[in-house]
């Protein structure tokens, strides 16, 4: 699985092929010319400074001011381009994965959290970033450094070298043994950031609710809970890191004072030359700091590891496979039938919402769906955009059985205003025009006198373009369902629906708002859930349900004569 993400990720930086061949002459360049400063060393004590030659010092001043020149040129390359790779990765990570949750579906959502999905989109794919750039830039580095001292410390004095090679081992056992529970800390450090991030998105997109029930404390102490969870394990996880850091001083320092002990008696002794005794100990600090990265880097890239498993299961949230569809409608009559249909929903798998109903909505008609609540009439409309999928029975439009139609198809030809209608932050404008981004400024106010929108505007400044503030929290209930409609109508459906879409509005604005809907839908349907029966009351056929089932249908006056439920739900509300 790790495995998997890893190489997945690797399959993204491969793409930027000429940077990355830039970055390994940059990243070699850098190193060898770090390693040859050693060399440079050698010769400028030995024959230098034991030789009393100050021409040599001076050749040697020269090569280690191009070895610098070099190094930094080099430095330059690597961080650039590493940055630009790394930049590149994750903007493409993070547009695949966006665009993948844009496909997948709506059941989907019922379990996924939008600040959760906030900060994997965010502070994880970031994270991923230093993953990258640890891995190309020290990884490599360190790697080619730690090989090539090991080699040229050898070359300086074998015994010296077993003496250095054998503390590497005790700095990288501990290490490896501790990066698992490292990162298994890491994960949960990330979970409960995302926690975090998904709290202060419910609660603050919820604060009315929060202040109204003066919840504000109670929330405060409950923030405060989570970020004690989140400090204890993030201050385990610095601990570890922390007592590595000590290990790997004791380790390095001591192997090289261990180092200039031996040396200093093997150079008093004359079986090695205080050169190659300075440019040992240079290439044992660089081994030691090599190796000591090295390990250092397997802990940190722990956190971002389990990140990017965080941010690759969205990337790969698997789509519904649907078999074959087609794009084509035949006919242009978008009579709906219900046959049969039993649905229940995937959380609930044993209680139907929908039981064996079977209905008849006709092309061109105003039809009105009453029931009691939680009866099943927001699931009907939910159905027939395929928003889930009934487990039995026929849904048709027209001759066309919605199962073999493409969701896209259906939902060009269906406008559907949602029981609790989603407001935009943005303006009014461009909340009614979402529907059809490209409509002229003429059709969208044509449409806002329709839905009594101009009316309201006409004292606001800014008319059409006033803000509205995220969900809409500064317009009335009634004035948001007012923008929903127009948002419908602007996209010019052949099937209207509205559930309880004017239920925030007085009885007189309803009937009127209804009538003007009336007249812009003639010849194509509207389906309308209601509650007030008065919006209803007129419709070419009004079809009642009753848990899950379809009870009678019929017009109000048939209805009244006819079905018990309907005659109650009216009287109800009569009185
Ligand atoms: N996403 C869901 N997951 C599980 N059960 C659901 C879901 N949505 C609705 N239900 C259940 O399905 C049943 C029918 O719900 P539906 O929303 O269709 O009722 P309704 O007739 O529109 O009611 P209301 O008039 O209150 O809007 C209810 O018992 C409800 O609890
Ligand atoms: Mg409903």
């Amino acid at each position: 699985m790790i495995g998997n993400n890893v190489k997945h990720l690797a399959g993204y930086v491969i793409q930027h092929t000429r940077s990355l061949i830039i970055v390994l002459v940059a990243l070699l360049s850098v190193a060898l010319s770090l390693l040859a400063i050693g060399f440079v060393f050698r010769k400028l004590v030995d024959h230098g400074l034991g030789g009393d030659q100050i021409s040599e010092i001076h050749s040697s001043i020269y090569l280690i001011s191009l070895l610098i020149g070099i190094f930094s040129v080099g430095s330059f390359f690597r961080s650039y381009f590493i940055n630009v790779i790394t930049v590149k990765v994750i903007s493409k990570l993070k547009s695949e994965t966006y665009s993948n949750l844009l496909k997948v579906g709506l059941v989907q959502f019922e379990d996924l959290k939008v600040g959760d999905i906030i900060s994997r989109l965010g502070l994880d794919i970031e994270t991923i970033g230093s993953l990258i750039i640890n891995f190309l830039s020290f990884f490599i580095r360190n790697s080619i450094m730690l090989c090539g001292a090991i080699i040229l410390m050898f070359i300086q004095s074998p015994k010296l070298s077993l003496l250095v090679l054998i503390s590497i081992p005790v700095l990288l056992f501990p290490l490896l043994k501790l990066s698992k529970h490292v990162r298994k800390l890491s994960q949960r450090v990330l979970i409960e950031q995302a926690t975090l991030a998904a709290n202060i998105e419910e609660n603050f997109s919820g604060v009315r609710t929060l202040y109204a029930y003066n919840q504000q404390e109670f929330a405060a102490v409950q923030f405060d809970n989570r970020i004690e969870s989140y400090i204890k394990h993030a201050s385990i996880r610095l601990k570890l890191r922390s007592l590595f850091f000590a290990l790997a001083i004791v380790v390095i320092a001591g192997s090289i004072t261990v180092v200039i002990w031996i040396g200093s008696i093997d150079i008093l002794e004359g079986s090695m030359s205080s050169g190659q005794m300075v440019s040992f100990i240079y290439y044992a600090i660089i081994v030691g700091m090599s190796a000591g990265g090295i390990a250092e880097l397997f802990s940190e890239l722990q956190g971002p590891l389990a990140a990017l498993d965080r941010v690759f299961e969205l990337k790969n949230l698997s789509h519904i496979i649907k078999p074959k569809q087609t794009s084509r409608l035949i006919g242009n009559n978008y009579t709906i039938k219900f046959d049969k249909v039993v649905f229940a929903y995937p959380s609930r798998p044993d209680i139907p919402a929908l039981d064996n109903i079977s209905l008849k909505i006709k092309h061109g008609k105003f039809t009105g769906i009453v029931g009691r609540s939680g009866s099943g009439k927001s699931t009907l409309m939910q159905l027939l955009l395929k928003f889930y999928e009934h487990q039995s029975g026929k849904i048709s439009i027209g001759e066309n059985d919605i199962k073999t139609l493409q969701d896209e198809i259906i939902r060009s030809k269906i406008a559907y205003v949602e029981q609790h209608p989603t407001i935009f932050s943005g303006t009014i404008r461009s909340n009614i025009a979402f529907s059809r981004p490209k409509a002229s400024d003429k059709e969208v106010a044509k449409i806002a006198e329709i839905c009594g929108i101009l009316d309201f505007v006409k004292s606001l400044k800014q008319g059409l373009d006033t803000e509205i503030g995220e969900r809409g929290v500064r317009v009335s209930g009634g004035q948001k369902q007012r923008i929903a409609i127009a948002r419908a109508l602007l996209y010019n459906p052949e099937i209207l629906l509205l559930d309880e879409a004017t239920s925030a509005l007085d009885n007189d604005s309803e009937k009127k708002i209804l009538q003007n809907i009336r007249v812009f839908m003639k010849g194509y349907s509207i389906i309308s859930i209601a509650h007030r029966i008065s919006s209803i009351e007129n419709a070419d056929e009004i079809l009642v349900i009753n848990q899950g089932t379809l009870a009678s249908c019929g017009s109000h006056s048939e209805l009244l004569r006819n079905s018990k439920i309907y005659g109650i739900l009216y009287k109800e509300q009569e009185n």
